[in-house]
């Protein structure tokens, strides 16, 4: 076997690696509420050869020789998840938050079987039961609204949506929610119908880890969440549960739901809890909270409207029935200033998912790169100015700040990142 450097054995595709490097280095504000960037440590985990290896099964029970090591590394994403979440079982080895979600339900679930989840136009993901995913298909949905007065989920309407439907199981925690999740007020409502609760921190699982979220351990049964978001770990999942549902978890991961586990992204799984363990992580994550409520008062000081009026996490949703623009002509004119966000239905949206009354905004990835509240401030004043007049001399002043902003704050210019 012939090794040779990615810029010789594969120049086209090394040119690509280049130019995205390239892009999320200088091309624009990335506040995609999901999205965060990883520091070389987690590159080069996932760059590892743990990538060679089979390890089908877990630690110490695998189906081929020579884990040794990948029961290691395994053992270690496992036990530093526990300790972060103070959870009493993790199960590393999910691809993705989807495939999480599929193995929490069918480790206590069977098909048919009914699950209450938020109204998905109310800030659920796909996997709460969308119709085109699986979660739709072989599970029966029903659903719990947001107040149209709080524009929060509250506790007298998740209840009485409870005891209507009668689920097996409830599931809280959001894509574009930006209020903390009450999961005590989760529990007691779970108890009242004798149902499983299940959160699903994917967005917010940075923010539990650094406690600056509450922790939805120990009232919850089953926790999913993704590790690539405001954790800023590689692409992956995790499922985390109360230890009598550790056996059922572990079955419906392996071998229900999936073969040989990415043994290169569970190795960086375990660097990024260490990561998220640490007092820096910790700052970061209060940073987020300080950025994310400067971002909203900015915004609201130029007269753009919130959903909640506000935000306790890392994204706001801006409403924009009473604007001029729909979600989509929005997104569209701050892309072309170089801020890049994503529509976003709001609760009660007249407008068609395609189309939409909404922008979700946050401020992990932002945050990563070193902004701090007084960023904030001027992005909130440039984000409202386009969505007031997405003309085109508006854009371009906006792209010029927004040149100059990027500029100010390298993300893996000078670090040993070639790519
Ligand atoms: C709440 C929630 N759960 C699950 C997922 C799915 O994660 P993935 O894209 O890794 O499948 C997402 C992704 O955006 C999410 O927001």
């Amino acid at each position: 076997m012939e090794h040779r450097d990615l810029s010789e054995a594969d120049p086209e595709l090394y040119e690509t690696l280049k130019n995205e490097a390239s892009r999320q280095e200088k091309e624009g504000l990335e506040m995609i509420a999901s999205e965060n960037f990883v520091p070389l440590q987690i590159l080069q985990a996932q760059g590892s050869v743990m990538t060679n290896k089979y390890a089908e099964g877990y630690p110490g029970k695998r189906y081929y020789a020579g884990c040794k090591h990948h029961d290691d590394a395994e053992n270690l994403a496992r036990e530093r998840a526990c300790e972060l979440f103070n959870a009493e079982h993790a199960n590393v080895q999910p691809h993705s938050g989807t495939t999480a979600n599929f193995a929490a339900y069918f480790s206590v679930l069977e098909a048919g079987d009914k699950i209450l989840g938020p109204v998905l136009s109310h800030g659920g993901h796909l996997s709460h039961g969308h119709h085109v995913n699986f979660s739709g298909d072989l599970f029966n949905f029903e659903t719990y609204a947001i107040n149209q007065e709080t524009e929060r989920f509250e506790y007298q309407d998740v209840l009485k949506a409870a005891k209507k439907h009668d689920p097996d199981l409830i599931i809280c925690g959001y894509s574009a929610y930006p209020r903390k999740v009450d999961f005590k007020m989760f529990r007691e409502i779970a108890d009242e119908v004798d149902a499983i609760l299940m959160a699903d921190i994917a967005h917010i699982s940075g923010l539990v880890a650094a406690g600056v979220h509450e922790n939805p351990f120990p009232e919850c049964d089953i926790v999913t969440t993704t590790t690539h978001k405001s954790i800023r770990g590689p692409r992956g999942g995790m499922i985390m549960c109360q230890k009598k549902y550790a056996d059922a978890v572990d079955k419906a991961v392996f071998p229900y739901s999936q073969g040989g586990p990415l043994m290169h992204q569970i190795a960086a799984k375990a660097v990024c809890f260490k990561e998220a363990s640490k007092p820096e992580f910790k700052n970061y994550a209060k940073q987020i909270i300080k950025n994310t409520s400067a971002l909203a008062e900015s915004l609201k000081e130029e007269g753009i409207e919130l959903v909640s009026n506000g935000t306790d996490n890392h994204l706001v949703l801006i409403d924009l029935k009473k604007e001029d623009v729909t979600g989509r002509e929005a997104e569209e004119a701050l892309e072309k200033a170089n801020i890049i966000v994503n529509k976003n239905m709001v609760p009660y949206d007249p407008e068609p998912p395609m189309v939409t009354s909404g922008i979700r905004i946050g401020t992990p990835a932002l945050t990563t790169r070193g902004m701090k509240t007084e960023e904030m401030k001027e992005i909130g004043k440039t984000v409202a100015d386009i969505i007031k007049r997405p003309e085109p001399d508006v854009i371009e002043r906006s792209r010029e700040k927004v040149e100059m902003l990027i500029e100010k704050f390298p993300l893996y210019r000078g670090s040993e990142v070639e790519y």
